[in-house]
C-alpha cells in the first residue's frame, strides 16, 4: 500500500558541500549538440537543479521516489468520460433538487478548477520542466501533464453534460474577484521564471524556482484544491451531483500525488542546496501558506454566503488552517496556525475508492491503482 501521507519520508541523503555552478541552456535542456565523448552518468553525478549530467538518461536512477509516483500515477489511469453523469444531469435540471446556494458553491468550485488545471499544467511544461534537471523527476512531469490534461478534460465533459454556460464557467478566473485573486498570487510566482533570460544557477534565481514550486504545488494543488474537493465531496455524501464527486475522487487521488512530488522535490532541493534555505526564506514561505489561506478564506465567503448543509465557509477556513499546519510540517517549517482539529475528518476516507463505491452507489471503474491513499 502506497501512502503518501507522511512528510516526504523517500529523499534521505547526505547533503553534498556547497558548490553553485552554472550549467549551459544545452545541458539544462538536453537538446544541444551530443557529447560524442563524452563519459557514461553516474548516480553520483544527478542533482535535482543545475545538473550537467546527461538528462537524457534515466538510467541509473537516482530519485527513486519520483519514478515511484511516476509508476503510481500510471497505475491510477482514468477518463472523465468513463463516469455515467445521468443522475447528475436530473437533479440539475430539476427544479427543487438543489438550493440556490448548492448550485451558487458548485458553479463556482467548478469555475475555480475549470481553469486552475490549465495555469497548473502550463507552469509545469513551461516553467518547471526546464528548470528541474533530473530525467526521473521528467518523467513524473511528464505523467502529471497528461493528468493535468484528463483534469480538465473533465471540466470540459461537466460543462457538456449539464448545458452550462462555458464562457461564464471558463472566465471565472477573469471574473470572479475572489478566484481572480488566488490565479494572480499564484500567478505571480511563475512569472519570473516566464522571463526567457531566467536561468538557474544563483542563490537568488534557485531560491525564485523554489517560490514556483511552494506556489503551484504546495499552496495550489496541495492548499486551495483541498476545499474545493470537500465541498464537491460534501454534497457526493449527501448523494448530490454523484458523477461529478466521483471525478472528483479520482482527481483527489491523483493531486494527492503530484502535491506529495512537490513537497520531495522541495525537500531534495533542500538536501542538495541547504545555502538556499535559509532562516529569512523560511519566513517568506510560511508568510505565503498563511496569506494562501487567507485567501482561501475569503473564496470561501464568496462561494458559501450562507453555507448548506454539512458546509460552510467558516468550516472551509478552518480546515485550510489545519492544511495549513500540514503542509509547513511537511516542508519541516512550524505551523503558522493555532493548531486545528480537522473539520472533514471524512475526507480522508474519500480517497478509498472502494469503500466509496458502495457510497455513492455510482459506477467506479476498477483500475489497477496503488491501494488506498492517504489523501493527506
Ligand atoms: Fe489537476
Ligand atoms: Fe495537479
Amino acid at each position: 500500500m502506497l501512502d503518501w501521507s507522511e512528510p516526504s519520508a523517500s529523499p534521505r541523503q547526505t547533503p553534498p558541500p556547497v558548490v553553485v555552478q552554472f550549467v549551459t541552456q544545452a545541458e539544462q535542456t538536453g537538446l544541444g549538440m551530443i557529447d560524442r565523448r563524452g563519459g557514461r552518468v553516474s548516480v553520483d553525478d544527478k542533482r535535482m537543479i543545475n545538473c550537467r549530467a546527461d538528462v537524457n538518461q534515466l538510467l541509473p536512477l537516482k530519485y527513486k521516489w519520483a519514478w515511484e509516483k511516476y509508476l503510481a500515477g500510471c497505475n491510477n489511469h482514468w477518463m472523465p468520460t468513463e463516469v455515467s453523469m445521468q443522475a447528475d444531469i436530473a437533479l440539475w435540471k430539476s427544479r427543487d433538487g438543489l438550493t440556490e446556494d448548492e448550485r451558487r458553491a458548485i458553479k463556482r468550485n467548478l469555475g475555480f478548477f475549470a481553469a486552475s488545471e490549465s495555469l497548473v499544467a502550463n507552469n509545469i511544461v513551461l516553467a518547471i520542466y526546464r528548470h528541474l534537471t533530473n530525467p526521473e523527476c521528467r518523467q513524473y512531469l511528464l505523467r502529471q501533464s497528461f493528468e493535468e490534461a484528463v483534469h480538465t478534460h473533465t471540466f470540459q465533459y461537466i460543462v457538456e453534460s449539464l448545458g452550462l454556460d462555458e464562457g461564464e464557467l471558463f472566465n471565472m478566473y477573469r471574473e470572479v474577484p475572489s478566484i481572480t485573486d488566488k490565479a494572480a498570487w499564484a500567478l505571480k510566482h511563475t512569472q519570473h521564471l516566464d522571463n526567457p533570460d531566467f536561468r538557474t544557477g544563483t542563490p537568488q534565481a534557485d531560491q525564485a524556482f523554489l517560490r514556483d514550486l511552494v506556489a503551484f504545488y504546495v499552496i495550489f494543488e496541495g492548499m486551495w484544491f483541498y476545499t474545493g474537493f470537500a465541498q464537491i465531496l460534501s454534497l457526493g455524501r449527501r448523494n448530490k451531483m454523484v458523477g461529478i464527486a466521483e471525478q472528483y475522487q479520482y482527481i483527489l487521488r491523483d493531486e494527492s500525488i503530484h502535491l506529495n512530488f512537490g513537497i520531495d522535490v522541495i525537500n531534495q532541493i533542500k538536501i542538495e542546496n541547504p545555502h538556499l534555505w535559509t532562516k529569512a526564506f523560511q519566513d517568506e514561505v510560511r508568510a505565503m501558506v498563511r496569506e494562501a489561506a487567507e485567501l482561501e478564506a475569503a473564496y470561501g465567503r464568496d462561494t458559501m454566503p450562507r453555507g448548506f448543509l454539512g458546509l460552510n465557509a467558516a468550516l472551509c477556513e478552518s480546515y485550510m488552517h489545519f492544511i495549513a499546519n500540514r503542509r509547513c510540517a511537511q516542508l519541516g517549517l512550524q505551523r503558522v496556525f493555532d493548531e486545528t482539529e480537522n473539520p472533514f475528518p471524512w475526507m480522508s476516507e474519500a480517497m478509498d475508492l472502494k469503500k466509496e463505491k458502495n457510497f455513492f452507489e455510482t459506477r467506479v471503474i476498477e483500475y489497477q491503482n496503488g491501494g488506498a491513499l492517504s489523501w493527506e
